[in-house]
């Protein structure tokens, strides 16, 4: 079993938002690791952080997503840090790995400046900056295809994905 689609990329990509349309466009199911995390856990991601910190979260998420590679056929969407583990990103080897790409100012207008993100708190452009310089690599290195999103909104994303697919 293996996903249809799986999205990658950084907070303000649009993933969860893609591929909920490619999920209903296609008629499959969708599988989202913060929600995966959250369900388990009885909390959200934001009190996980920081009540436990990000390192455990991050084991948590690294779990969720070998569930969702190996027991999901639907579309998957990936929390933006998923990527910072070696596991997670061997894990994706040979899946259909999309990247949605966002540049800064993008970013930030969608996630806006009260976003409620963890690793977001204090300067919202500054911390956006660091984690796209950081994590642009690891996104293309997992990544099969690469949608450019700055100039188009969700459901051209997903026509782009869906032309993937
Ligand atoms: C994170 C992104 C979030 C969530 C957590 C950490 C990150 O998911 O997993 O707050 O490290 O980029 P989204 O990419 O859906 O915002």
């Amino acid at each position: 079993m293996s996903p249809v689609a799986v999205f990658v990329g950084p907070p303000g990509a649009g993933k969860s938002t893609v591929a909920e349309i490619v999920g209903q466009r296609l008629g499959v199911d969708v599988r989202d690791t913060d929600q995966d995390v959250e369900a388990g856990e009885g909390v959200s991601v934001q009190d996980i952080f920081i009540d436990q910190g990000e390192a455990h979260f991050r084991v948590l998420e690294e779990k969720a997503v070998a569930s969702a590679l190996a027991e999901h056929d639907g579309v998957v969407s990936l929390g933006g840090g998923a990527v910072l583990s070696p596991a997670s990103r061997a894990a994706l080897a040979g899946h259909r790995v999309i990247f949605l790409d966002v540049g800064l100012a993008a970013a930030i207008r969608r996630v806006g400046m009260n976003s409620g993100r963890p690793l977001l708190l204090g300067n919202v452009r500054t911390q956006l900056k660091n984690l796209l310089d950081q994590r642009r690599v690891l996104y293309r290195d997992v990544a099969r295809f690469t949608i450019e999103t700055d100039d188009l909104d969700a459901t051209q994303v997903a026509d782009q994905a869906i032309a993937l697919i």
